[in-house]
């Protein structure tokens, strides 16, 4: 992204278009080499997780099944809730599939264990994560999550499909979004 692409709202750009690409490469050959000669059905978290879902599918040699669901979880303020809502349920039966679970990013962890959870409980062969980033400071649940793309600092990020308001997710790189654009001006 050349620097007039960024907008004020961010701080700083944290991970790159040209890291992002060359992470999920390296994702997608693990994932080709776990799942060979096994059905695979990518399940992505709307609607963060649709860049991620986008690049890594086409950047994976393997054949895939694409199912989407809508959770929520936080609202449009930047702190988890725990409490979990399906919105989109999937259009899938899981029963005896290998379901791997495509996220944005992991916060707390609260919105992927539930997640898990509730997927298991539909009989599938297998169910692993892939997320894109984990703030590991933030974590309040210990989950195991097998493909991480990168791990990153506990600041409110946004771009390649995350947002704030909705708004940013249509930056080609993840940066970190400037406290004033989020804080009361009272608290500042
Ligand atoms: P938890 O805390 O349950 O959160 O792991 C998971 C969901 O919260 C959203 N989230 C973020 N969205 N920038 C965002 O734009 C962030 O820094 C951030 N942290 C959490 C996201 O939707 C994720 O799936
Ligand atoms: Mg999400």
């Amino acid at each position: 992204m050349e620097p007039r692409d960024i907008p004020e709202d961010l701080t700083e750009i944290l991970i790159s278009e040209e890291q992002i690409r060359t992470r999920l490469a390296e994702l997608s050959r693990r994932i080709e080499a776990d799942y060979a000669g096994k059905d695979l059905l990518l399940v992505g978290v709307l609607k963060g997780a649709v860049m991620v879902m986008a690049d890594l599918a086409r950047e994976l040699h393997h054949p895939i099944t694409m199912d989407w669901m809508a959770v929520s979880s936080y609202g449009s303020g930047t702190e988890s809730s725990g409490v979990v809502r399906i919105l989109k349920d999937l259009d899938t039966d899981l029963s005896g599939r290998n379901v791997l679970i495509v996220e944005d990013i992991i916060d707390s962890g609260l919105t992927l264990s539930w997640l898990l959870a509730n997927l298991n409980t539909r009989g599938p062969a297998s169910v692993e994560i892939c997320a894109l980033l984990r703030k590991p400071e933030a974590a309040r649940v210990d989950i195991d999550v097998k493909y991480v793309g990168f791990e990153i600092p506990n600041k409110f990020v946004v771009g390649y499909g995350l947002d704030y308001a909705e708004k940013y997710r249509n930056l080609k790189s993840v940066g970190i979004l400037a406290p004033h654009v989020y804080t009361p001006v009272a608290a500042q």
